[in-house]
This record gives structure tokens, C-alpha cells and sequence, in this order.
């Protein structure tokens, strides 16, 4: 009997772990890089850790949206990847946690820079270039001329040739918007996307997805970071990479850990680790070609020269701003996207 009551208690508290583990054992990631960036990240912090992870991708401007939808009862636990701009927009906004990781001493200024600026609610994990890239075949059979400058995509001819996605959702197109406005002014800036606007044959959702299409030749022109660009050229496919001869700016790609996130030791397990040089050279296994944050990570000799590209000082904390972002972004809807095309 005695022996019985102890195979009992003894089940029970096995299975009482067990129960914890499976509640306790897990991580709800938020991923707003390239999809077969964020698969990676996935499968390597499991099998780095043994918790399982349950990742979604969707772009910047989209998952920031989802996690202040969700902010009374937060479903996400760390947001990895995406522009700075909107992690940035998250933390003034108090959803996302503050965090200093004791991986920081390895990172490059630019990335604690960016912490600093949001109470350390945010970190940067990559950076990266601007510009566009184009179908070499597509332009030659159009009898096109090249562009080499953020004005050139404004001539008549390349009417119906130019793709960029919708800056509401994606962190790329909202690059685009602030960068545009940074180099020509305000009112300038607006001009030049009323005039973009008339050459647009698709606002995307996500903001690789224009330099996909001309990959595949269904477009000629992507405004997409470089390095997306680059990607699509080392996959084969004929597209040349640009950076505007204006000058362009950049992203600071970043991470944040989801306010009253349900997984917290885990985000920050997570955190930390996707700080480290093994998981930041797992993006060389996937051919994104950003420029890591840890000094140790490795940089792809085919990644965009960023000492030879003209960058702007780019202001993230005035266009990462709630207030900044939200007035542009407003601005653009009601001037920008509604004129005929
Ligand atoms: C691509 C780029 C990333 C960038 C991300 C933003 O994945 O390679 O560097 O951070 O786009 O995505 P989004 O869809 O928000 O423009």
C-alpha cells in the first residue's frame, strides 16, 4: 500500500513537471526580417536551448500594430527584426519592456546608440542600406535608361515600372518616406512621392517583396534596402543594385521584448542570444546580407559596401517618434496614395 501511494505521489509530481515544462519551455517570437532569416532564428534557438518556438512573420509597421492591439493581454513575447523606426515608436509607447543584456559590451555603437535612445527598450541587431535595384533584361527590353538617382525614378518613362511597398505596413517603405523627406525637405519630399506615386504599379505589404518581382520579372524596379537587392542578384537572377547618387538612408534592424510578456525569461534567453556571434552568423546561412551588431558576427564579402555608400544622418529618433511617425504616415494616405495614377 505504502509502496503504491509512493508510485503515486512520485507520478504526480513527474507529471506536475512535465506540465510546467510544457508551459514554462516555450516562446512566441514576433519576426519581422526575411522569412528564411526568421525560420533560421527559430530552429537555431531551439535547438540551442531546447525551447520550442512558435514564430510568426509580418512586417514592421504590421507587428507593431499587432502588439498594440495586443497590449492589454499580450500574446508576443520578443519582436525580432524589423526597422528601428517602429521598435523605436513601441518603446515611447511603453509596449515593449526594458533590458540590458549582458551580451551589450560585444555590440557595435550604432546598436547601443539605439537602445540608449528608447530607455533601453530596444536593441540594434543589423544595419543596412537603402536604395533600389532593377531587371537589367526588363530595362533593356523597354529600351529604359538606367537610373542611378532617387530623382531619375521620377521620369515619365518609367510609368508602371516602379514597385515599393505601403509604408503603414512595411518598415522598408517607411525608410523610404522619412529618407526621402531627410534628403529633399518636407515639401520637396511629398512632391517627389506625389510624383513617385504616378509610376507605382503596386504597393506591397511586405518590403522585400518589390525586388522579388523584379527578380522574377514581373517588375523592373524595387525600392528595397541593398542588401534585399543584393540577395536577389547572388540568387541569379538579373538585378543590379543601386544607391541613389542624392545619398539614402538606413535601417538600424531591431529587437524588443513585448511588455508583460507571458515567456520573459525566455524573450530574454532569446534576446541575448540572438546577440551572440553564433546567432548572428546564422544569417550568412540564408544570404541576408546585413551588417551584423555583435563586432565578432561576420559580415558576407557580398554585403553592400557601407563605408562607399553616400548614407544621410539619418535622425531615428525624430522619425521613430509616435507623433512623427503617425503625422507622416497620415500625411502620405491622404496626399499620396489616394491621387490617380
Ligand atoms: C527585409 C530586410 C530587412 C528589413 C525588413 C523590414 O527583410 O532584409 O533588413 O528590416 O525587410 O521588413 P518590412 O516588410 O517591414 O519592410
Amino acid at each position: 500500500m505504502k509502496k503504491t501511494t509512493l508510485t503515486l505521489a512520485g507520478s504526480l509530481i513527474a507529471l506536475s513537471a512535465s506540465v510546467s515544462a510544457s508551459y514554462a519551455d516555450k516562446l512566441t517570437f514576433y519576426c519581422s526580417a526575411q522569412e528564411e532569416w526568421c525560420q533560421v532564428m527559430a530552429r537555431g534557438f531551439e535547438d540551442a536551448t531546447g525551447i520550442d518556438v512558435n514564430m510568426t512573420r509580418k512586417s514592421s509597421g504590421e507587428t507593431f500594430a499587432q502588439i498594440r492591439a495586443e497590449a492589454v493581454n499580450p500574446k508576443g513575447d520578443v519582436w525580432w527584426g524589423g526597422t528601428g523606426d517602429p521598435h523605436l515608436q513601441a518603446a515611447e509607447e511603453g509596449l515593449t519592456e526594458e533590458y540590458l543584456s549582458p551580451m551589450r559590451d560585444q555590440l557595435h555603437d550604432w546598436a547601443i546608440s539605439q537602445a540608449e535612445s528608447a530607455g533601453n527598450r530596444t536593441i540594434g541587431i543589423y544595419s543596412g542600406a537603402l536604395g533600389y535595384g532593377y531587371n537589367t533584361d526588363l530595362l533593356a527590353a523597354n529600351n529604359l535608361p538606367e537610373p542611378s538617382c532617387w530623382k531619375d525614378l521620377l521620369k515619365p518613362e518609367y510609368k508602371q515600372h516602379v514597385q515599393m511597398a505601403n509604408p503603414n505596413s512595411s518598415g522598408t517603405a517607411y525608410t523610404t518616406l522619412a529618407s526621402i523627406i531627410q534628403i529633399f525637405g518636407e515639401d520637396e519630399g511629398f512632391e517627389f512621392m506625389k510624383g513617385l506615386h504616378a509610376n507605382i504599379n503596386q504597393y506591397t505589404k511586405s518590403g522585400s517583396a518589390p525586388i522579388k518581382a523584379a527578380g522574377r520579372g514581373e517588375s523592373t524596379i524595387g525600392i528595397v534596402f541593398m542588401h534585399d537587392a543584393v540577395a536577389q542578384a547572388v540568387a541569379g537572377f538579373p538585378i543590379k543594385v543601386v544607391a541613389p547618387c542624392e545619398g539614402t538612408g538606413y535601417e538600424i534592424g531591431s529587437m524588443s521584448i513585448v511588455k508583460g510578456a507571458r515567456n520573459m525569461d525566455e524573450a530574454k534567453q532569446f534576446y541575448d542570444w540572438a546577440l551572440s556571434v553564433d546567432a548572428q552568423n546564422l544569417a550568412l546561412e540564408v544570404n541576408a546580407f546585413q551588417v551584423p551588431s555583435n563586432k565578432g558576427a561576420k559580415t558576407s564579402d557580398k554585403a553592400p559596401d557601407m563605408a562607399s555608400i553616400k548614407l544621410i544622418d539619418y535622425d531615428f529618433v525624430k522619425y521613430g517618434s509616435s507623433d512623427e511617425r503617425k503625422r507622416l504616415l497620415q500625411k502620405w494616405d491622404e496626399d499620396v496614395s489616394v491621387l490617380p495614377q
